[in-house]
């Protein structure tokens, strides 16, 4: 089939490239010319495993272009354009999602008005509940709603591991108003073999309150398991232990209880506050949703005090494992160390990073005042405090050399080896401390 994709952001690659592999002819149309110019070249923008291999694989059924400049040969468009958090609102923008809508617009008047046969248009951003019936109602304003059929498809891609979960994933959710729409998706996707009750045909509200809601109960879980942590320390318990044996429990299962510094990302801080706006709108109070949005903060701050407390007893010196928003991605929107980092310059401290995916020098005017090291153990000489903000799986294997002062480690995805370090000079989150504990 030929397949149109509105924007080369994340999800809009990473879905470009999968049904390429699918065997589709696929058409991803970014309008940022550096952009292009990189996807062109055969690379991608972002780092996620396993992407440019399948980009390489399937290039003679993969083109990138600038705009796009005819609709009649398009057998469906996927819009997956960026829906950021409007900060004034706290909604989600819908600025490039109505450029997009125009630009087809005005494409189908350009092109000779109304074409044969109607495109299927699937919105794969995060938008808000309604946004369907409003750009169908956009379109009948210009007239042309004739030529599309216009419907959601919600993604649930986690970076990191998007090409997994576009090949294997639990479900996918067409929200349509016709069953053109759900054949069309079914013959699109017929390369994954879903079961029937994992190819979930709904209405196009239900589909985007999956989406919100999805993300909104994620965030909540690991949340939920933060606060707790906080209490398994005061009881000197020990958290680890208590996800995996409360997630042993199939009605709760075991993702998304691991402990951390807060969820970031691109998606749970804005999808989460999204859906409480959707709520205000409709006269409906998300009292636990807006107890997780501040919790998350709660959580964040207080390991920030915990780390502001120990600098002006061990030093300065600050070596920091990862940066990114979590493991397997380059991606810093709402990471932690954005907010930590900041902090700790203001309190003189001396920085030195080491994250796998920011080795190239490109990345390291994102953190002005800071030092890059190439390795782990580079970053770690004659640290007074090591701080674990990403869960990069070769953390694990970091060899914490024994010196006279032992740093004190701040292990915030509890997965360094510590087991030698003096226990009173370090912190994982949620588990009883050794001698130092430190509230
Ligand atoms: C999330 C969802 O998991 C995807 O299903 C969804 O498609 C995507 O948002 C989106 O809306 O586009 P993503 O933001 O890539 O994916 O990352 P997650 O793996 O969900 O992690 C989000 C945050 O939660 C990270 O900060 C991560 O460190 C944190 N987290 C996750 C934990 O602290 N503990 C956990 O057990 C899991």
């Amino acid at each position: 089939m030929k397949i149109c994709i509105y924007g080369a952001g994340y999800v809009g690659l990473v879905t470009g490239v999968c049904l390429a592999d699918l065997g589709h002819h696929v058409k991803i149309i970014e309008s940022n010319s550096n952009k292009l110019k990189i996807l062109r070249s055969g690379k991608a923008t972002f780092y996620e495993p396993d992407l440019e291999r399948l980009m390489e694989r399937n290039a003679s059924r993969l083109i990138f272009e600038a705009c796009l400049h005819e609709l009649h040969n398009m057998d469906a468009l996927f819009v997956c354009v960026g829906t950021p958090e409007d900060p004034a609102t706290g909604r989600a923008s819908m600025q490039q999602i109505k450029i997009v809508f125009d630009e087809l617009a005005d494409l189908c008047v350009r092109t000779g008005h109304l074409l044969k046969k109607r495109v299927p248009v699937f919105i794969k951003s995060t938008v808000p509940v309604g946004t369907n019936q409003e750009i169908t109602k956009v379109l009948e304003r210009k007239s042309v709603s004739g030529s599309f059929l216009i419907g959601s498809n919600p993604e649930f891609l986690r970076e990191g591991n998007a090409i997994n979960d576009f090949f294997e994933p639990d479900r996918l959710v067409i929200g349509a108003s016709c069953d053109e729409m759900f054949n069309v998706a079914s013959k699109i996707y017929r390369g994954l073999a879903l079961s029937e009750a994992q190819f979930i045909c709904t209405d196009p509200a239900t589909a985007e309150l999956v989406k919100y809601t999805a993300n909104s109960l994620l965030a909540t879980k690991l949340t939920f398991m933060n606060e707790i942590a906080h209490l398994s320390e005061k009881v000197e318990a020990n958290i680890d232990q208590v996800a995996s044996a409360v997630g042993a429990d199939k009605r709760i299962g075991s993702a998304f209880l691991k402990v951390g510094p807060g969820y970031g990302g691109s998606c749970f801080p804005k999808d989460t506050k999204a859906l409480y706006e959707i709520a205000q709108d409709h006269n409906v109070e998300l009292s636990i949703l807006s107890s997780v949005i501040s919790a998350n903060e709660r959580v964040r701050s207080r390991l920030s005090n915990l780390i502001l407390d120990r600098i002006k007893r061990d030093g300065r010196k600050v070596a920091i494992l990862g940066v990114a928003f979590k493991a397997d991605t380059d991606d810093l929107r709402e990471a932690y160390s954005l907010e930590i980092i900041p902090l700790l310059l203001s309190h003189n401290c001396d920085i030195t990073i080491y994250d796998p995916a920011f080795i190239k020098g490109s990345h390291h005017s994102l953190f002005p005042g800071c030092k890059f090291a190439q390795s782990s153990s580079e970053a770690l000489q004659d640290a007074d405090i090591i701080l674990v903000l990403t869960e990069w799986k070769e953390f694990g294997n970091v060899r914490l050399v024994k010196t006279e002062k032992e740093p004190f480690i701040f292990d915030f995805r509890n997965i360094l080896n510590v087991e030698e370090h003096d226990p009173g000079k370090f912190y994982r989150i949620g588990i009883k401390q050794g001698n130092g504990a430190v509230e």
